[in-house]
Parts: C-alpha cells; sequence; structure tokens
C-alpha cells in the first residue's frame, strides 16, 4: 500500500494519540457489525433487543440474543489489527483506546489503556442490587439468568436510551481534549456520544485519522481517510511509520 508521506509523519510525530474504534475493527475475526449490508441490525430490530424497554417486556427473548452473540464472540480471536492497536500503547507516551465492541478483544490482544465505553458482553448486572460480574456460562442453562438474590440479570452494555458509564466517559473526554491525534477504525460515525469524538478532537487540533471499508461522516472532518480493510490497512500503516 502506498500512503501519502504527510500521513507517515502524522503517526509518527504524534505524543498523545487516542484510538475510537467500532464493530468493524472485529468484523475480520468474525464477529458481526451492526450496520451494512450483512450487519446485524439488517436482520434485528435494536428496539426489539437492545433497549430496557424490551428487556422489560421480554428478557427471554431478548437473552436469547445476546446469549447468541456472547457464544459467537467466545470463538473469536483478535486480529491483525486488534493486534496492532496493543502495540501502539508502549510507542506513545499518552494513550488510550476507547472502544464501542462489548466482545472483549481489544484486551485479548493485549491492550490494557482501554476504555469499554459501552460495556462487556461477558459481564452481567443485577437489576436489583446493581452488582456487576462475570458470568462465562455459554449457553446459559437458564434464559433469563437471575442473580443470587432472585432478581433478573442484565448484561452489563449499554442500549439505546441509556446513559454512557459516567466516569468511562469523562476518562476518553479528558484524553481527546488533549490528544494532538485521533484514529477512528471500523466505525460507521453516527452512534453519540462517540460519533462526536472526531469532532472534539478536532476543536482542541488534533489530526484525524478514519481506517474503515466506507466513507462516512467522519470522513467530511478527517485529515485522511484510508480505506481498506483494518486488519489489512493498520500493519501496513503501522510498518510504513516505524
Ligand atoms: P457499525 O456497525 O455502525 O459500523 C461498522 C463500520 O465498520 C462501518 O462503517 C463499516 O464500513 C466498517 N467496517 C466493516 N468491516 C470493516 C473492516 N474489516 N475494516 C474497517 N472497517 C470496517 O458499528 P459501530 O460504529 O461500532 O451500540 O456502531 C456503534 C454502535 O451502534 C454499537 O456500539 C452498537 C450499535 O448499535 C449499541 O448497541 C448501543
Amino acid at each position: 500500500m502506498n500512503f501519502d508521506p504527510s500521513l507517515i509523519e502524522i503517526l509518527q510525530d504524534a505524543k498523545s494519540v487516542v484510538v475510537v474504534t467500532g464493530s468493524g475493527i472485529s468484523s475480520e475475526s468474525g464477529v458481526p457489525t451492526f450496520r451494512g449490508e450483512d450487519g446485524l441490525w439488517k436482520t434485528y430490530r435494536a428496539e426489539e433487543l437492545a433497549t430496557m424497554q424490551a428487556f422489560i417486556s421480554n428478557p427471554e427473548l431478548v437473552w436469547e440474543w445476546y446469549d447468541w452473540r456472547r457464544g459467537l464472540i467466545s470463538k473469536a480471536s483478535p486480529n491483525p489489527a486488534h493486534k496492532i492497536i496493543a502495540e501502539m500503547e508502549s510507542r506513545y507516551p499518552e494513550f488510550l483506546l476507547v472502544t464501542q465492541n462489548v466482545d472483549g478483544l481489544h484486551r485479548k490482544a493485549g491492550s490494557k489503556h482501554i476504555v469499554e465505553i459501552h460495556g462487556n458482553i461477558r459481564l452481567v448486572r443485577c437489576m436489583e442490587e446493581g452488582k456487576e460480574f462475570f458470568l462465562e456460562e455459554n449457553p446459559l442453562s437458564q434464559l433469563p439468568p437471575t442473580c443470587d438474590c432472585g432478581a433478573l440479570l442484565r448484561p452489563a452494555v449499554v442500549w439505546f436510551g441509556e446513559m454512557l458509564p459516567v466516569e468511562a466517559l469523562a476518562t476518553a473526554q479528558e484524553h481527546i481534549q488533549k490528544a494532538d491525534l485521533l484514529i477512528t477504525v471500523g466505525t460507521s460515525g453516527v452512534v453519540y456520544p462517540v460519533a462526536h469524538f472526531p469532532m472534539l478532537a478536532k476543536g482542541t487540533g488534533a489530526r484525524v485519522i478514519e481506517i474503515n471499508m466506507e466513507r462516512t461522516p467522519i470522513s467530511s472532518i478527517a485529515d485522511f481517510t484510508v480505506l481498506g480493510k483494518a486488519g489489512e490497512v493498520l500493519p501496513e500503516l503501522w510498518k510504513a511509520s516505524l
């Protein structure tokens, strides 16, 4: 791949970097994205599966869907894009990875400075006590699963209409405001507040690089949009910047 020399320079000169990832980074690991041709929201309706209202009216159906996704994800392994992002941590003095993905593949790849801003699909939360813990059983023997206290457990992920975890959002915004480079990978850039992050970064003078299979609303403000598969583009880009 041939890259614009100023794109490589941006990667070489950066000191404070934030990487924002979306479901596209995991598609080469076999985890379906939400939007696009084979996206989950083509087959399923978000409002019937990923909202508190849906959960209250049919917890079994919601859990069936999450149990199926938990199964897919448990079989998935990180791909070269996850691995390069894990490597980036040791190169930049300031680094934060903000992922909208709940699949845990970044941690599997070795990322440590990470904010899982939409939660983690292996985590569950008691509807009564609010406590969170990892529930590894898959497939679940009981749908919907319940807590020791008898209350329903829900997936500890962010659903539509819910606030993002306050601390995670604050950490992300803090890093973005002092970043000199923000890189988005495999996100459609339509779900707020994360969709606003590139604009926030531009507002404080950072450069924005986007890696995606297609152009998105982020493309219009990005300094560079590199079109291609994250698992192919990122390793090449990284090698060229060493
Ligand atoms: P989307 O499914 O909206 O977008 C995935 C993006 O990845 C698209 O722009 C694709 O073009 C791109 N893409 C697909 N394969 C790729 C690849 N191999 N390399 C690079 N790019 C690729 O996913 P998100 O932006 O993560 O929220 O969606 C954000 C949120 O919407 C999700 O966290 C989820 C969803 O509804 C909730 O469930 C609350």
